[in-house]
């Protein structure tokens, strides 16, 4: 029975297929994958003789399920039990047929050929004509969206199945709909039942891929590479818009400090300019030159604003951040991701100054909408208008729903205070009609960009599904931006690894498929490359490779840690792979001890005292605190969640055939006490100097260094760079002027290269306190050995502009430094003034 399998069932939910993957790892051991929804996960799993029993449940909402199956040759049946409901199961061997074959025919008949986009002036013309025969209840229609099932994947929400909502023209989007059946049953009711015909949205988180998957955001972010991401983004947007998805959920460009905080993976990290060039490659992306185009999503920034302040890394936690700190550091990368064009905005959960921000006029009327002249769809997230009330901002939900529209909020995600409480808002005349009309208008113009107005079925393409889902191409992008987004911390010779060596793979992550990520719902995560897969790929015999599992990820294997040392003892080198399953991060997954799991570090040290080299190996969705690994092992190779490709990508890192030079976008701490810890901070009145470090009245801890212990910008290589003779061109630069830095950069190792060049600028005073420093500017070059090359940047005035205390965004005059080096600690300096 070892191999792929696979069977087919129709529930009340949705046409479903199971995959069944059986394999051989020392022992037979099951995994079941769902489509259109990955959502079972095996707790226990008993094979005898041609039976096989599991039993597992559904990721998202409480539930059992078991299977009971008997295989034949190439096929199997048996029953499922899920949730209470017994269902037949035939299969048969293999992957079998996409679910959505069965539409090619009818996908081809229902779509129209000869398509052209309309003018701005021709939709606008459209839009009012539609607007002035809608009713209130229609409007309002638009300005809500369902989910595609009565199944909910966040809390639960009373309200009439999405057919009737449809049907009435009481939503005007549909979220999470993965299957193209499912997009074809609701589209056909929207435009044959309610009541204007107008097409749903389709929107669906697509973070880091949809069915290729790329590293995790903050993993890409460490590539510094802004084509790549771009790639990447609009990679991810041809694959899903062939499942009929339109709208994005994405990207997720919030500053992130806080490690404790789980959705840090989903950012770009703790850097507002990199943030926000990494915010424009995303939207660019996802966008490309035209929304009308059937390959592109409308991009939605999220989550607007300040999310990433969450206290003490708790998810949907108090923010309280100052007008500066929000303007310096958080709305960088919104503002790149509006000039970039993105067609949506989400607002976050959290209050700023005490207002929610899903109901705060101050943010989102005045700040997104007027002074960032944003003219897209705002829409609200999961619960978060009624959350208004939760806060304490409002008194019921009527007030929260007003206070939303008044903001601006266009369209409510999934709850119903808009569609409950607009309709007598209006009537007592405590919001105008007109406010409605403004939202529907910009909701309305977006459907008449994409094309759906004109051809509603546009986007169902399932000959593109089969043609471009898990393309070879794609995933030669996705090994090539995860090879790019390694950040190897730290390499005492023993790395690259030799092919003549015999190595021991131990840890859960050795053989492990959990290396996707939070955020992706793959129907090809069976096929994801483990570590062991990447390495066997290396060409080693079978004499040369071990694998261990050791323990778990949080829990013990009887035996495991005996095994591991007496694989390790017969081995060269150690290959530890350790880390975070993908549910310890992403969206409510905060953790206050950002250390690896006990029964992890028991491994690490029982496999350590055999003397061995070892080379840890992580996987995992934060900075964690490695102070241990850094004095312990011989190696560190951070690898986050590296997506489809992540085996063959991590092998080639740890084999030399590629050379890494991916660079940290967050600090490590070098314990959870210094959270959060991030390079730009402020000074302080008594700063830790060389001078003050011994003294007592200064800021720092008694019991820890202030400084991380792996700093931003920070990242290894196999060469090694040397940095010198920096030169600027103007000590003294007027407002009108250009300052020229330059500094050259040798690769005195053996291996060619790339480095990524940073240059930081620090504001030694000004009405507001400024940080140390600032990253402006970065360049990627590649060097043979022993090669040098001059690396130049301009700074002109506007790389000196703030927010400053006298609430305008300006240059201060004064003096400057400025930094150019490897990363944000090892620079060199020189001063400069601005006169
Ligand atoms: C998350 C959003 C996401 C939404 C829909 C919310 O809980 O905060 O980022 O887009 O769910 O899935």
């Amino acid at each position: 029975m070892i191999g792929i399998w696979n069977s087919k069932i129709e529930t009340e939910l949705a046409n479903m297929k199971f995959i069944f993957q059986i394999e051989d790892l020392n022992e037979l051991q099951l995994r079941v994958w769902s489509e259109p929804v990955p959502m079972v996960e095996i707790d226990e799993t008993v094979i005898e003789g041609n039976h096989l029993f599991a039993k597992g449940h559904n990721k998202y909402a409480p539930g059992i399920l078991t299977f009971d199956l008997y295989f034949e040759e190439n096929s199997f049946t048996g029953k499922l039990d899920m949730m209470g409901q017994e269902i037949e199961l035939i299969g048969e061997k293999g992957r079998g047929t996409a679910l959505s074959e069965e539409f090619a025919a009818l996908a081809e008949m229902i779509r129209k050929t000869d398509l052209s986009p309309r003018t701005d002036a021709e939709i606008k013309e459209e839009v009012d004509k539609l607007l002035s025969k809608m009713s209130l209840e229609d409007k309002i229609g638009q300005m809500s969206q369902c989910l595609s099932s009565n199944h909910s994947f966040g809390g639960e929400v009373e309200s009439a199945p999405p057919e009737v909502l449809v049907a009435e023209g009481k939503a005007g989007s549909i979220l999470g709909a993965f299957d193209l059946k499912r997009i074809y049953e609701l589209q056909k009711i929207a435009v044959e039942q309610s009541p204007h015909k107008i097409p749903l949205f389709f929107n669906a988180d697509i973070i880091h891929g949809f069915q290729t998957i790329f590293p995790v955001p903050l993993a890409w972010s460490c590539s510094w590479d802004m084509e790549l991401i771009k790639d990447a983004c609009s990679i991810a947007a041809k694959e899903a818009t062939a499942s009929g998805n339109t709208y994005n959920h994405g990207p997720m460009v919030d500053l992130t400090r806080d490690p404790r905080w789980g959705r840090v993976v989903e950012g770009a990290g703790e850097d507002p300019y990199l943030g926000a060039q990494i915010a424009k490659a995303q939207v660019e992306g996802f966008q490309g030159d035209s929304l009308f185009s059937d390959e592109t999503l409308i991009a939605c920034l999220k989550h607007f604003i300040g999310y990433g302040g969450t206290e003490g890394g708790r998810d949907y936690n108090t923010v309280d951040i100052s007008e500066g700190t929000l303007r310096n550091f958080h709305l960088p990368a919104f503002q790149a991701g509006i000039e970039a064009g993105a067609g949506s905005v989400m607002n976050a959960f959290n209050i700023y100054q005490g207002v929610p921000v899903a109901g705060n006029s101050f943010l989102l009327r005045e700040l997104l909408r007027e002074e960032l002249g944003f003219e897209g769809m705002l829409i609200s997230d999961y619960g978060s208008v009624e959350e208004i009330q939760i806060h304490g901002a409002a008194r019921d939900k009527r007030e929260a729903a007003a206070m939303a529209i008044n903001a601006t909020m266009d369209i409510e995600m999934v709850t119903r205070a808009y569609a409950d409480e607009l309709p007598r808002l209006v009537e007592a005349g405590t919001i105008k009609e007109e406010q409605l009309n403004d939202a529907v208008r910009r909701i309305l113009t977006y459907k008449y960009k994409i094309g759906i107005m004109d051809d509603p079925y546009r986007y169902i393409q399932p000959e593109k599904e089969a043609q471009l889902h898990f393309h070879p191409d794609h995933l030669e992008k996705s090994r090539e931006l995860a090879r790019k987004s390694v950040v190897m911390l730290k390499n005492n010779g023993v790395l690259p690894l030799k092919r003549e060596q015999k190595v021991a793979v131990i840890g859960p992550f050795g053989a492990s498929r959990d290396l996707l990520g939070p955020w992706q719902f793959s129907q090809y995560a069976y096929e994801t490359i483990s570590l062991l897969q990447g390495i066997s790929a290396k060409g080693l015999d079978k004499s040369q490779l071990k694998y261990v599992q050791g323990c778990d990820v949080e829990a013990d294997i009887e035996n495991g840690i005996e095994e591991a040392i007496m694989a390790a003892k017969e081995s060269d080198v150690i290959v530890l792979a350790l880390g975070e399953h993908s549910d310890m991060s992403g969206e409510a997954a905060s953790r206050t001890d950002i250390t690896l799991p006990a029964v992890q570090m028991k491994l690490a040290e029982a496999v350590v005292a055999t003397g061995k080299p070892v080379v840890l190996v992580l996987t995992n969705g934060r900075p964690l605190a490695l102070n241990w690994f850094e004095q312990h092992t011989d190696a560190i190779v951070e690898t986050w969640f590296l997506g489809s490709q992540a085996g063959h990508a991590i092998a080639d890192v740890l084999f030399g055939d590629y050379n890494p030079s991916g660079k940290l976008t967050m600090s490590f701490p070098q314990n959870v006490g210094q959270v959060p810890v991030y390079y730009n901070h402020f000074k302080t009145g008594r700063p830790v100097t060389n001078a003050t470090r011994d003294q007592k009245y200064i800021s720092k801890y008694i019991d820890s260094p202030n400084d991380p212990l792996y700093p931003f910008g920070y990242g290894l290589s196999y060469s090694k760079f040397e940095y010198s003779n920096l030169h600027i061109d103007l000590p003294k630069m007027t407002r009108k002027e250009v300052l020229q830095a330059s500094v050259t950069v040798t690769n005195t190792g053996h291996y060619a290269g790339e480095e990524i060049v940073q240059l930081y600028i620090q504001d030694l005073y000004g009405s507001t306190v400024r940080p140390v420093k600032e990253l402006k500017n970065f360049r990627s070059i590649r060097l043979e050995p022993g090669q040098s090359q001059r690396v130049e940047f301009q700074i002109s005035e506007q790389d000196l502009i703030y927010y400053t205390g006298n609430h305008r965004y300006e240059a201060e005059l004064g003096e400057f430094k400025l930094y150019i080096g490897s990363n944000s600690v090892d620079v060199m300096e020189v001063a400069f003034e601005l006169v």
